[in-house]
């Protein structure tokens, strides 16, 4: 099992508990779930379905009162009616300041339990349980908690740490091959922003097979990372903004195609293509790296082609971005592979972008 300790200026060190089994170690870990009455897991019905089970039976051989809401998988749960609906939930069942939620589930389940745990009684304490690759290296470190409001994402949120967050790798081997595919682009982009052993090391499995068992040291890599990025600047006013590499295009892309023709990893894919396509045409990036980027993307079977877009209406998608500062916006590059600096472009040169 990996430990890797985090501390923002918020809130007091938390760690971050990564290894294959661990959901079977609950029962176990009286030092932190005896500080609660009671819990409610917060869920998902697809990681219902595999693991609220084993987790509530562990957490009962403590002698703790254990409720479950599930929701429905995917991201219309995070809404504000969703939200509504569970906190009379949590009002019903009686939950107050000592008792605990825990996020069980994707970053979908993650972004919306962290978001009731930060807003319900002005905020209680919680866990979260990543399931999905994208939560494990991502969503479920950081701090950031919300919902959407209709096709807006994360509109409504706010920064709020866990207590502490548990990672079963071993979870991985019930996510749809979909699923998995998508979380790799986070895990590709660590590489780029961070780290060329890890892209080196992800450029070298052959197989499936080599990628999972290596899982453990993968995900406290990228965590390692985030975990690093995040207690420099946990409100993303400086360099938090490297961990948006690729995100800038990605976002306009989901958001023209409607979150349905691609996945955010997808998007996130196209887009560090993209936005290191133009910076090894600025000087910025070596060509070398522009070709590495593509060859592990096509291995992990991601795409990195610019699908054609009207240009008014990529426009109007770019100009709502939260990045802009004026008509200035912040982008990351990549000079070469491990290392990310932040640069500042213009609309009409942000516009480019999405010029085949
Ligand atoms: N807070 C942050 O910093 C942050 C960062 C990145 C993304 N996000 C958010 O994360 C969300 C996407 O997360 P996601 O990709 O995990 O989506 P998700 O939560 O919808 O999970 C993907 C699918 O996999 C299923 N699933 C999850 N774990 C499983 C498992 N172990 N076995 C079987 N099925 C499983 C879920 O039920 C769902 O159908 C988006 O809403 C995005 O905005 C948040």
């Amino acid at each position: 099992m990996k430990t890797i300790n985090c501390t923002t200026k918020d809130t007091n060190e938390y760690q971050i508990l990564i290894g294959d089994g661990i959901l079977e170690e609950l029962g176990q870990m009286d030092n932190f779930f005896g500080n609660y009455n009671k819990i409610v897991i917060i869920t998902d019905k697809n990681v219902a379905k595999y693991y609220l089970t084993k987790v509530k039976k562990q957490l009962r051989k403590l002698g703790i009162d254990v409720f479950a809401i599930i929701v429905t998988p995917g991201e219309g749960s995070k809404s504000l009616a969703e939200a509504e609906e569970i906190y009379y939930k949590l009002n019903e069942i009686g939950v107050t300041r000592s008792d605990l939620i825990i996020a069980l589930g994707g970053g979908v389940v993650g972004d919306l339990a962290g978001f009731i745990a930060a807003t319900y009684l002005r905020g209680i304490d919680f866990v979260q349980m990543p399931t999905s690759l994208l939560a494990m290296v991502d969503s479920s470190v950081g701090g950031k908690v919300g919902i959407d409001l209709g096709y807006t994402k994360n509109i409504v949120g706010s920064f709020y740490q866990p207590k502490l967050v548990i990672t079963d790798p071993k979870c991985l081997n019930t996510l749809n091959d979909k699923y998995l595919t998508d979380g790799m682009a986070e895990v590709i982009k660590y590489g780029c922003i961070s780290s060329s052993k890890l892209f080196l090391r992800l450029m070298s499995f052959q197989y499936q097979e080599d990628l999972i068992d290596d899982m453990e040291e993968i995900i406290a890599k990228c965590v390692t990372i985030k975990r690093n990025v995040v207690e420099a600047d946990e409100k993303e006013s400086g360099i938090r903004r490297i961990l948006n590499f690729g995100h800038t295009i990605g976002h306009v892309i989901e958001s023209y195609f409607k979150f349905k023709r691609y996945t955010h990893g997808e998007a996130v894919a196209i887009g560090m293509y993209q936005i290191t396509k133009m910076s090894c045409r600025e000087g910025i990036t070596t060509e070398k790296a522009l070709e590495n980027l593509q060859y592990i993307l096509e291995t992990y079977g991601l795409p990195w082609e610019l699908p054609e877009m009207d240009q008014s209406e990529v426009m109007k998608i770019l100009s709502s971005d939260k990045k802009f500062e004026g008509d200035q916006l912040n982008v990351c590059v990549i000079p070469k592979i491990g290392k990310a600096e932040i640069v500042k472009i213009k609309k009409d040169q942000a516009i480019e972008l999405f010029k085949n």
